[in-house]
């Protein structure tokens, strides 16, 4: 495909680990034959990424999600299979790919932990040759959009979480890469310093074209930010589609809060569970599968007098839960 600027074709990743045995006589022998274990991390994951989308990337811990996205940005080769982004082999060509990509690790600062802030950009400025215009055009509009210039000028460990993890955003965008890699950017920040950085990486996405890669815990990251739901678990594929055909796909349960002129006695509704709340509200729940939303509003409204309604639709989260409880039954 011509606009496709990612290729990831059956990749697999496995890690040695270091099987100790037992006891002191366990230990001494270790030393003298150390006993591995190969835990597979990735396990053949195979997608493809257009020019300018942005791709949320969810799992459960350890499914793998760091250890893609490492090998996505050339820190890590695979064991088996391919990947070829923008005509590269990231962990091949590393030097002329990295001037291609931003990559953000929320568990890890890139900048230095005692340099004020702008003297680790002015290294990167050298490391990655930002012409001067780029990177004073870059610095003055990053400053302002992420709201930095109060801590500019400050070390890393100075600053707060949220102002740390804007600072290593920045940074990562410096040299106008076409493509970021962000792995958990809103680990352990509040509400506001969350939704700050979705603004922030919605806005580069949509406003400047930039390929979004997005790994998260936290579910409204992906339905703020993402367009497309990439689910791993434990190193393989689970689902990858569009956000919204998650929703419309799996999201079967519903329900039609109503509240009532007065406290009607509603007669049975086939494949409806009705709740009595106060107030005269009521609460059908159903499937929409096998109830259309439409004729049950007009049939209720054909019977009774209705003061006011709302429709509530499962959210991305307690999809994605019923998933990894296997209630959801991926094709
Ligand atoms: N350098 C390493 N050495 C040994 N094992 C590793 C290494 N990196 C990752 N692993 C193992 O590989 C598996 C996948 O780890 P990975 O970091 O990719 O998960 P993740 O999906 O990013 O999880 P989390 O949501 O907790 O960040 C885990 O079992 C982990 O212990
Ligand atoms: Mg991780």
């Amino acid at each position: 495909m011509k606009d496709t600027l990612i290729k990831v074709d059956n990749i697999k990743k496995s890690f040695k680990i270091n099987k100790r045995a037992n006891g002191l006589p366990g230990h001494i022998a270790n030393l003298f034959v150390p006993k591995y274990e190969m835990r597979k991390a990735v396990d053949g994951i195979n997608f493809e990424i257009k020019k300018g989308e942005a791709v949320g990337f969810i799992g459960s811990n350890g499914a793998g999600k760091s250890t893609t996205i490492k090998m996505l940005s050339g820190i890590l080769y695979p064991d088996e299979g391919n990947i070829e982004i923008a005509g590269f082999i990231p962990y091949k060509q590393r030097k002329a790919y990295v001037s291609n990509i931003g990559v953000v690790f929320g568990q890890k600062s890139q900048l230095s932990w005692d340099l004020p802030i702008i003297d680790s950009y002015e290294l990167l400025k050298h490391i990655y040759k930002i012409p001067y215009e780029t990177y004073e055009k870059n610095l003055k509009q990053f400053t302002e959009l992420l709201d930095m210039s109060s801590f500019i000028e400050q070390p890393v460990r100075q600053l707060s979480l949220g102002q740390r993890m804007r600072a290593d955003i920045a940074a990562s965008l410096l040299h106008s890469p076409n493509l970021v890699f962000f792995d958990e950017p809103t680990i352990g920040l509040d509400v506001v310093a969350k939704e700050r950085i979705r603004e922030f990486i919605r806005y580069i996405n949509r406003e400047k074209g930039i390929t979004i890669i997005f790994t998260t815990h936290d579910m409204q990251d992906i339905e703020k930010t993402c367009s497309r739901l990439i689910l791993i678990d434990k190193g393989k594929k689970l689902y990858d589609d569009s956000v919204n055909g998650l929703l419309e796909k799996y999201s079967t349960q519903r329900k039609l809060k109503v509240e009532f002129e007065v406290d009607y006695n509603i007669e049975p509704i086939e494949n409806v569970v009705i709740e009595n709340k106060e107030n005269n509200k009521k609460v059908f729940s159903f499937s929409n599968q096998n109830v259309s939303i439409k004729s049950l509003i007009s049939d209720l409204m054909g019977r009774y007098e209705i003061k006011d309604m709302s429709i509530e639709e499962m959210d991305i989260e307690s999809v994605v839960r019923k998933i990894y409880e296997g209630g959801i039954k991926i094709s």
